[in-house]
C-alpha cells in the first residue's frame, strides 16, 4: 500500500479546511485558505505570533482523526525560542515551524489571530481646488439617418464638437458595446464623462450630475479609502479595514522575506490587497447609497513596497541596498488592470515613489503640507518601521528614511501591543512617589478615577501600545526612574515597589492587577532600549538632513502617519524623538498622506506639482552616510547626548543628572542587535 501524499486540516474557529501536501508548514496551509495567523518575522521562528494548538482525538463531524503525532517534533527554533523568549503553553506549536503529516484539526487561538486595529484615519478637513481631470459634458445626439452612413459614435462626436468644443477625441472600446443602447435608452440625450479633455471614459443615459473618485492611502497595516464626490469635491463616505497582507508579514521586512521564500508571494499579496480594496469600494458604495459604475477615478498612494505589490510588481529589489525603485514616475493606469471594480473605463493614478524607501505616501504627504512653497523650514516625519523624512523650504528639500524598527508599533517591546482596546495609550507619573497613573484606550478615565476599573473590566489592561510608550519612557525620564543614558536606576528599588529586579537589570512595573505575573505590565530595561534605538535612528536620520541642509534648527515639525498623529509632541520631544522647536511649532499632520491623497483627485494640476517636485527633492541615502553612526551614538540619551533643547526646557522642568551604572551586558546585546538589524 502507498503512503498518503496529502491530509486533511481544518483551521478553527473559522472552519476553513483544505488538503495539503505532507511536510506543508501550517502557516502557510492557513495563509493559503486566507485564516489570519499573525506573523512578524515571516516564518523564521522567531516571533512567537503565528501559535497554533493542535486539537487532539475523533472529529466524526469533520471525518478527521486529529493528533500531534501528526505534525514533525519539535524543531531546533521552537526548542530556541523556548529556551530564548517563553516555553511554548502546552500543545501548542509555532505554524511556522509545525510540518503537516496526518490529518489534523487545528485553533488559532485569538492571541495569534490578526486582532481588529482601531482604524483612526478620518479624511481631514482641508480647502482644495476643485480641478478634476474628468469633465461630464451632457449632449444631444443627432438621430441616424438612412441618407446618412455615420456611426453612432461619430455622430457622438460631432455632438461633443458642436457643443462643447471636445476636438479629436477618442473613445475607450469598453464603451461601444453599450453606446448604441445608452443613446436610446436616454432618447439621444446622453452624458459623456471625458478625461483631461480628450478621452471619453464613461457614457450614461440622460442627464448625469453625479460621478465620484476614490482617495487610498495603502497602509503596511490600515487601508483608508475616502470618496468624494468629483463634482463638489465633498467627502461622501470613508472606509478603512487592516491590510491583509499582514497574514504574510506584519512588518515590510517580513513581507520582503516571504517573497524571497515563495515564489508566488508577490502575486498573494497583490491579490489580497486588490481584494481588499474592492472590499472597501463595496463598503463606500453602500455607505453612499451609489453604484460602481459612477467612480471614475482612484488615486492610490503607499510605501514602496505597498506600491509596488499593489502593482503586482515584486518587492524585493526595495528590500537591499541600492533600494531600486522599478519606476518613480507617476503610475496612470485603467482600472481594471488592476482588478478594481469601479466603472469599466475607470482610471487609476498613483502618485510617484521618492526613493526606493522613501515612498508615494511621503509625496503624498508633501503634498497635503507643501513645503515647497513656504519659506520655514519644515521637517516632515512620517513615524513607522521605516521613518520618512523630508526637510526643507521652497528653496530646497532633502529626503531619507530612517531605519527606526517595529518598536514604536509595539512590537519587540515586553509588554508592546497595537493600539487596541486595552492598550495604554497615556501615562503621567509622578516624580516624588514615581506612582504611575495611565489611560487605556476604550475607557475615558484615568486609572486613579473612581470608576475605572469597572470601564475597563470587559477589555482589560492588556499592554503598552506604541503612544503609551513613548509616554511612558518619557515619564520615566522625567520622574528620575532612568538616567539620560536610558538606565533603570536600581537604587530606587529599596524606596518603591514600582522598581524591581529583573536578572541582572531593573524593571518599572506600570501596572499590576494583583492577580499574579500574567496580569502585570513591566518597562524593562530591554524595551528602553528598544525606544532608545528606534529613536535614535529617526533622530539621526533628521540630523543628517539639517547636516545637509546647514541648519541646526527647525522651524516647523510635523509628524504624519497613524503613529504620528496619535504621539504626544511634547513626549515625543523629551525623548529626543524629533529635534528642538517650539513646542506650538510641533503638530500631528494627521493623516496627511491620505489627504494628499485627495489633493490629487480632485485637482489635475497637483499632480503635475508633485511629480516635479518629487523630481528635485534630494535623496539621501543614510545607509552609506559615514556620519549616520556617530549621530546615532549621540542621539541614545534622553533627550540628546549633545544637542540642546532651549525651547523644550523653557517649558518642561529638565531632571537631575543621574550618572547609573549600565548592565555591561545589556548594553553590548543592543549594539549587537543594533549591527545585525
Ligand atoms: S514565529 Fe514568527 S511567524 Fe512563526
Amino acid at each position: 500500500m502507498t503512503a498518503k501524499q496529502t491530509a486533511k486540516v481544518v483551521f478553527m474557529p473559522t472552519g476553513r479546511r483544505g488538503e495539503f501536501s505532507m511536510g506543508t508548514p501550517l502557516l502557510q496551509a492557513a495563509q493559503k485558505l486566507g485564516v489570519d495567523i499573525d506573523s512578524i518575522c515571516g516564518g523564521r521562528g522567531l516571533c512567537g505570533r503565528c501559535q497554533v494548538l493542535c486539537m487532539e482525538g475523533e472529529f466524526p463531524k469533520l471525518g478527521i482523526h486529529s493528533s500531534l503525532k501528526h505534525l514533525n517534533g519539535l524543531t531546533e527554533a521552537e526548542q530556541r525560542y523556548e529556551t530564548q523568549r517563553k516555553p511554548l503553553a502546552a500543545g501548542r506549536r509555532l505554524g511556522c515551524h509545525a510540518y503537516i503529516q496526518g490529518d489534523l484539526v487545528i485553533d488559532v487561538p485569538p492571541d495569534s489571530q490578526v486582532h481588529q486595529q482601531l482604524v483612526r484615519k478620518d479624511a481631514e478637513l482641508r480647502d482644495i481646488v476643485l480641478d478634476t481631470s474628468t469633465q461630464l459634458h451632457y449632449v444631444k445626439v443627432e438621430e441616424p439617418d438612412m441618407h446618412s452612413p455615420k456611426g453612432d459614435l461619430q455622430r457622438l462626436y460631432e455632438a461633443l464638437a458642436w457643443e462643447w468644443q471636445l476636438q479629436d477625441l477618442s473613445c475607450d472600446t469598453a464603451l461601444l458595446p453599450r453606446l448604441q443602447s445608452v443613446l436610446r435608452e436616454g432618447k439621444w440625450g446622453v452624458t459623456v464623462a471625458v478625461q483631461q479633455g480628450s478621452r471619453m471614459t464613461a457614457i450614461w443615459p440622460g442627464l448625469r450630475d453625479k460621478v465620484y473618485g476614490i482617495a487610498v492611502d495603502v497602509g503596511s497595516t490600515t487601508i483608508a479609502a475616502h470618496l468624494c464626490d468629483l463634482v463638489s469635491g465633498a467627502v461622501i463616505a470613508s472606509a478603512s479595514s487592516m491590510n491583509p497582507q499582514i497574514r504574510f508579514g506584519e512588518d515590510l521586512m517580513s513581507r520582503v522575506s516571504y517573497v524571497m521564500m515563495n515564489p508566488e508571494g508577490t502575486e498573494a499579496m497583490s491579490a489580497a490587497v486588490r481584494q481588499a480594496l474592492n472590499e472597501l469600494i463595496e463598503q463606500l458604495v453602500k455607505q453612499a447609497k451609489i453604484t460602481r459604475d459612477t467612480i471614475l477615478e482612484m488615486v492610490l498612494l503607499g510605501n514602496p513596497i505597498m506600491h509596488h505589490l499593489l502593482l503586482g510588481i515584486s518587492p524585493v529589489e526595495l528590500g537591499g541596498a541600492p533600494f531600486a525603485l522599478t519606476t518613480n514616475e507617476a503610475v496612470h493606469a485603467y482600472a481594471y488592470e488592476l482588478d478594481l471594480q469601479i466603472n469599466r473605463g475607470g482610471r487609476v493614478y498613483i502618485l510617484p515613489c521618492i526613493a526606493g524607501h522613501v515612498g508615494a505616501d511621503a509625496a503624498g504627504v508633501v503634498l497635503s503640507e507643501e513645503p515647497y512653497l513656504q519659506d520655514a523650514i519644515s521637517l516632515l516625519v512620517d513615524v513607522g518601521t521605516n521613518a520618512e523624512i523630508v526637510l526643507g523650504n521652497k528653496e530646497r528639500l532633502l529626503a531619507c528614511s530612517s531605519p527606526t524598527g517595529p518598536a514604536f508599533e509595539g512590537a519587540q517591546i515586553s509588554s508592546g501591543q497595537r493600539a487596541a482596546p486595552g492598550a495604554i495609550e497615556r501615562v503621567r507619573i509622578d516624580p516624588d512617589t514615581k506612582e504611575a497613573r495611565f489611560k487605556v484606550i476604550g475607557s475615558d478615565l484615568w486609572s486613579d478615577e473612581e470608576g475605572f476599573a469597572a470601564s475597563v473590566a470587559k477589555i482589560g489592561v492588556n499592554g503598552i501600545c506604541g503612544s503609551g510608550i513613548i509616554e511612558v519612557i518619557a515619564e520615566m525620564y522625567l520622574a528620575g526612574v532612568i538616567s539620560e543614558d536610558g538606565v533603570i536606576d536600581g537604587a530606587l528599588a529599596d524606596s518603591t515597589q514600582r522598581v524591581i529586579p529583573q536578572g541582572r537589570t531593573f524593571a518599572y512595573v506600570l501596572y499590576d492587577s494583583g492577580e499574579g505575573d500574567e496580569r502585570v505590565i513591566v518597562v524593562t530595561q530591554n524595551d528602553v532600549r528598544q525606544i532608545q534605538l528606534a529613536k535614535a535612528a529617526l533622530y539621526a536620520g533628521v540630523k543628517l538632513l539639517m547636516d545637509k541642509m546647514g541648519i541646526n534648527q527647525v522651524e516647523r515639525i510635523r509628524l504624519a502617519g497613524a503613529f504620528g498623529s496619535h504621539i504626544d509632541v511634547k513626549h515625543a520631544m523629551i525623548l529626543g524623538l524629533i529635534p528642538d522647536c517650539p513646542l506650538d511649532k510641533v503638530a500631528s499632520a494627521g493623516n496627511a498622506a491620505g489627504t494628499g491623497a485627495r489633493i490629487a483627485l480632485l485637482n489635475q494640476a497637483a499632480r503635475r506639482t508633485i511629480e516635479a517636485v518629487v523630481q528635485r527633492i534630494e535623496k539621501i541615502e543614510t545607509a552609506v552616510e559615514p556620519k549616520f553612526q556617530d549621530y546615532f551614538v549621540e542621539a541614545m540619551a534622553f533627550p540628546h547626548k549633545t544637542d540642546h533643547f532651549p525651547h523644550l526646557f523653557s517649558v518642561v522642568q529638565r531632571p537631575p543628572k543621574k550618572a547609573i551604572q549600565a548592565n555591561p551586558d545589556s548594553d553590548s546585546n543592543s549594539r549587537r542587535r543594533r549591527r545585525r538589524g
